[in-house]
């Protein structure tokens, strides 16, 4: 009864964890990428406004465009990225919204786009939503899984017409390099490729190099469409806004397509948005230094378990250990982790193939939280080795 193109795009596999756990309060959860902060009270104070001030009909498809404006300054300031605000830049429900849209407009079925793996398991879906062929390029522990250029030319082909980066990478934490960013560039414009940059952990970087943005570089700009959500950024996941920035061609199909899909984000929650990228920029600062404590209090703690393996995550909130050591498959080991200790995991398989001998952690949880985890896995796992 369903049409075929529900049956190409699978469920996510993080799902099943989570239905595990349904009701049970007496789990360690250690899977949800939501930062357990709060939206800082001066975007939520701007909401408020807009509803006292009637900010609640339709607004444009491609969202206010004051609030366009805003964001416009906040990607010249923080990603180095002239964007006009006329039409060059949509706000979508999310960076998973700019994520759906940017895959239609752009692929033909058969179109091959290479994405990382492990990866964003929407990626995935979205390739195959619009009929391309996903190509997974993998992300490799001994580079800290950041993503080599090298890699990516061996997967180019005459029909590769587009490559998904994400770096900070979800779910391994791994920072591509400035130098193979700007040679991934170079490929892109040598061999016609197209590129979504999806950009949602912008901010949680701990490695020295400043951040370098490829919808930044020169003539990249006509060939990507970089997302920046404010979902992890700001604390807003609940709140469905995030901005896609890129040629006049390709926002103006997305901005064409959303109005038959969602017609626009939330008018509130384009006004909060607003809000975020010309606010005061220290809750931003703030929840940084937190994470980057949790990242090196979870790598230790980590570590320090027999059988597991992990260099400190070069950004994002997610830690991704090998545990290969303990010769049994991740989705298993995440089951029979769950049964002993009721500290809750997902597989490196939920990521793609190349997650196999790797479990996440999401470390945007309370210090008291991972503290316990750690402990039970510590009283767990070397059980397996012995
Ligand atoms: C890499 C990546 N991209 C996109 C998203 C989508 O987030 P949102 O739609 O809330 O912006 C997520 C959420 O976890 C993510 O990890």
């Amino acid at each position: 009864m369903l049409a075929e193109r529900n049956i190409d795009v699978p469920a996510s596999e993080i799902r099943k964890i989570f239905n595990m756990i349904i009701g049970r309060t007496d789990v360690f959860d250690m899977t949800v990428g939501i930062p357990d902060f709060d939206t800082p009270e001066h975007i939520k104070e701007a909401a408020k406004k807009a509803i006292d001030d009637g900010f609640t009909r339709y607004t444009h498809n491609a969202g206010y465009i004051e609030v366009r404006e805003a964001l416009a300054q906040k990607l010249k300031r923080d990603n180095n990225i002239e964007a006009d605000p006329v039409s060059e830049m949509v706000l979508t429900a999310g960076g998973m919204g700019a994520l759906v849209l940017a895959n239609l407009v752009m692929i033909n079925p058969g179109d091959e786009v290479i994405y990382p793996d492990p990866g964003f398991v929407s990626h995935y879906a979205h390739i195959k939503l619009a009929g391309g062929i996903p190509i997974p390029i993998q992300l490799k522990k001994e580079n800290r899984f950041g993503l080599l250029s090298e890699d990516v030319e061996h997967k180019i082909t005459p029909k590769t017409k587009m490559i998904v980066l994400n770096s900070p990478n979800n779910p391994t934490g791994g920072v591509t390099p400035n130098s193979e960013l700007k040679r991934i560039a170079e490929l892109c414009i040598e061999n016609d490729i197209y590129v979504i940059a999806d950009e949602a952990y912008e901010k949680f970087r701990y490695v020295d190099e400043e951040p370098l943005f490829i919808g930044s570089l020169p003539e990249m700009k006509e060939r990507t469409v970089s997302i920046f959500s404010l979902s992890k950024t700001y604390a807003m996941t609940g709140w469905r806004i995030a901005v896609a920035t890129g040629s006049s061609e390709i926002i103006g199909a997305m901005t064409k397509l959303q109005e038959h899909v969602i017609a626009m984000p939330t008018s509130i929650a384009q006004k909060a948005a607003a809000a975020a990228a010309v606010g005061p920029q220290d809750c931003v600062a703030d929840m940084l230094k937190t994470f980057r404590k949790r990242r090196d209090l979870i790598t230790k703690g980590l570590n320090d378990i027999e059988g597991v393996e992990i260099a400190p995550p070069g950004g994002a909130f997610y830690a991704f250990p090998d545990v290969s050591a303990y010769g049994v498959k991740s989705y298993d080991l995440v089951h029979k982790i769950l049964n002993e200790t009721n500290v809750v995991t997902i597989h490196g398989t939920a990521f793609g193939k190349y997650g196999e001998g790797f479990l996440r952690l999401c470390y945007a949880v309370s210090t008291e939280r991972i503290n316990e985890a750690l402990s039970r896995l510590d009283s767990y796992l070397p059980k397996l080795l012995h």
